[in-house]
């Protein structure tokens, strides 16, 4: 098979630049290790900024988003048992949605599908071979079928364990991480809604957030310990540790039977240089944030549009355009990268804090939600910079 791309993963990112590319006329090869069906039982996180609602729809990827994702004007900050509304339809005259990843995931793959785009779902033994004058992707189909696309670019887009960016030899690195020393215990219940917007909320016993997926179905995590393991959680436990963490101020948890729990990890990571010769890196396998305030998915497609762009003007002969890729694409992360890290440590008590250093996120927290600009802040980043 000859394209002039090919892509390496299946998940929101790759399909996005292949659905992105297929609008310009240019044809693409997907290669993804995981079946479909386990990508979209994969839970992640569940908030869509503006502008990635926008990207769906106008790119005509669906409008399902619209139809069925619940549009949230603002989000609630709760410490010290009081509740502080950030209102973002007010502050900065934006809202997000909520939609889970795994539907944005469902919609592409389906977009991909109904225009006949090349998708492999299942592969095994993928090796990519970047070469000066082009690329060559060989692997075995679902089938068990070798399979070898040769194209003139291959794209990185296979996650947070990424072996694409391994190709960058290591003496071209530039790998920055941060760890935290805490993780999110996530669980999915049968219960009513206790919201209609999500719930941040730091306590003495650690953070919890509350949020949604449908009437039905709701979503939350809590603070734990990076260690956990989540059948060592009974629902009691869970219900009891949740109820610790958000009470105050009437509110009540409505709780019902957990029927996924997961321990997530914390991790900050950007690995540059998104661009390697003939590789180009994006989402996960570029970049990671920690889930508080849901930057993920939201970085991953901003960047399938930035890179889609740039390599249909390079495929057209604008032979600079895919250098500008990264630094576009990074400016854009690592402000994604201070919000989520801001997000992360103005709300999580770290194990062994000092009574100072909890004094003084507290203060942090006060300073934030009492000042317009500071809620603002808040807000402007939260919904993505529009
Ligand atoms: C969800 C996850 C997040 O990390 C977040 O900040 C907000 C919502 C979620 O899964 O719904």
């Amino acid at each position: 098979i000859r394209v002039p791309v090919v892509i390496v993963g299946g998940g929101p990112s790759g399909l996005m630049v292949s659905h992105l590319l297929a609008r310009t006329g240019i044809d693409s090869v997907v290669v993804e290790r995981r079946a479909r069906a386990e990508i979209y039982a994969t839970g992640r996180a569940g908030i869509l900024e503006a502008g990635s609602v926008r990207l769906l729809v106008d790119s005509g990827v669906s409008d399902r988003v619209l139809r069925e994702g619940d549009r949230h004007e603002g989000i609630e900050l709760r410490f010290g048992g009081r509740s502080h509304r950030i209102d973002f339809a007010d502050l900065v005259g934006q809202s997000v949605w909520l939609y889970p990843q795994t539907e944005v995931f469902e919609d592409l793959a389906n977009r991909r599908a109904a225009d006949g785009g090349a998708v492999y779902y299942g592969a095994s033994d993928v090796e990519v071979t970047p070469g000066d004058d082009g690329a060559r992707v060989r692997f075995l189909d679902a089938d068990g079928v070798e399979q070898l696309v040769h194209a003139d670019f291959v794209v990185g887009a296979d996650g947070s364990r990424s072996e694409s960016r391994r190709l960058v030899p290591e003496s071209d690195r530039d790998w920055r991480r941060h760890e935290y020393p805490f993780a999110w215990f996530g669980v999915l219940t049968q219960a009513p809604r206790s919201a209609d917007e999500l719930i941040y909320a730091d306590s003495d016993h650690g953070f919890a957030l509350i949020s949604q997926r449908s009437e039905t179905v709701q979503r939350m995590y809590f603070q734990c310990d990076p260690s956990e393991r989540p059948e060592d959680w009974d629902d009691d436990r869970i219900w009891a540790t949740l109820r610790e963490r958000v009470k105050g101020n009437g509110f009540e948890l409505r709780e019902g039977p957990i029927i996924e729990k997961t321990v997530l990890p914390f991790r900050s990571a950007v690995h540059a240089p998104m661009r390697y010769g003939r590789l180009l890196l994006a989402g996960d396998s570029a970049h990671t944030v920690p889930p508080t305030g849901a930057k993920g998915l939201n970085l991953a497609l901003h960047d399938a549009e930035l890179l889609a762009e740039a390599l249909a003007a390079q495929l057209a002969g604008d032979d600079r355009a895919l250098d500008a890729y990264p630094e576009r694409a990074l400016e854009r992360v690592w402000k994604a990268q201070h919000f989520s890290y801001w997000m992360t440590t103005m709300l999580h008590r770290a194990p062994g804090a000092s009574p100072f250093e909890n004094a003084r996120r507290r203060g942090e927290l006060e300073a934030v939600v009492s000042s317009r600009h500071g809620r603002a802040f808040l807000a402007e980043a939260y919904t993505g910079w529009a």
